[in-house]
């Protein structure tokens, strides 16, 4: 038997101002998009952008459903959305943040599980890297350099 470590190495920024230009850029199109969530269930407003490879940003937020697994976190929205309407094109970058209606949220809000295993998928796809920025509604952002920091032993197309 042997150990194995794994680890990963995140940046971490004190507060939007101090992203490259680029990132604020696209973290002021993510909050846009958080504010047209449609979130009637959890109250909970989350908003995405992705940076592609030709200059586009493609935004999304989560949509909820009153049959709740239905709905659809901003993550996954935005990227099906970058894949369906650009397929060919990489991502760079992906951008998100959430607030709630209820409470402060000050802590940098990570992509869910689902969300990175659909990340995942587009990183292996397009054979790059996607950086993640993720923030709360303000503060502290987390920057990935690659799903696979956030989603150690991805499961991909080469275990089929
Ligand atoms: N949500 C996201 O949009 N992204 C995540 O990574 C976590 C959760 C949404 C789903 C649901 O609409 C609400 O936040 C509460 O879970």
């Amino acid at each position: 038997m042997k150990t194995i470590t794994i680890s990963a190495n995140l940046e971490v920024y004190d507060s939007e101002a101090e992203l490259p230009g680029d990132v604020q850029n696209l973290m002021k199109k993510a909050i846009e998009a958080r504010e047209k969530s449609y979130s009637p269930y959890s109250q909970f407003k989350v908003g995405a952008a992705i940076l592609l490879e030709n200059g586009e940003v493609v935004t999304g937020s989560n949509q909820e459903n009153a049959s709740y697994p239905a709905g659809l976190c901003a993550e996954r929205t935005v990227i099906f959305y970058a894949g369906a309407k650009y397929p060919g094109i990489k991502m760079l970058k992906m951008v998100v943040t959430a607030r709630s209606e209820n409470h402060p949220v000050e802590v940098p809000t990570p992509p869910c599980g689902s969300c990175r295993q659909a990340i995942a998928e587009y990183e292996v796809k397009q054979e790059q890297p996607i950086e993640i920025f993720f923030m709360g509604e303000k503060g502290k952002v987390v920057k990935a350099h690659s799903i696979s920091d956030l989603l150690p032993l991805i499961f991909d197309n080469s275990y089929l």
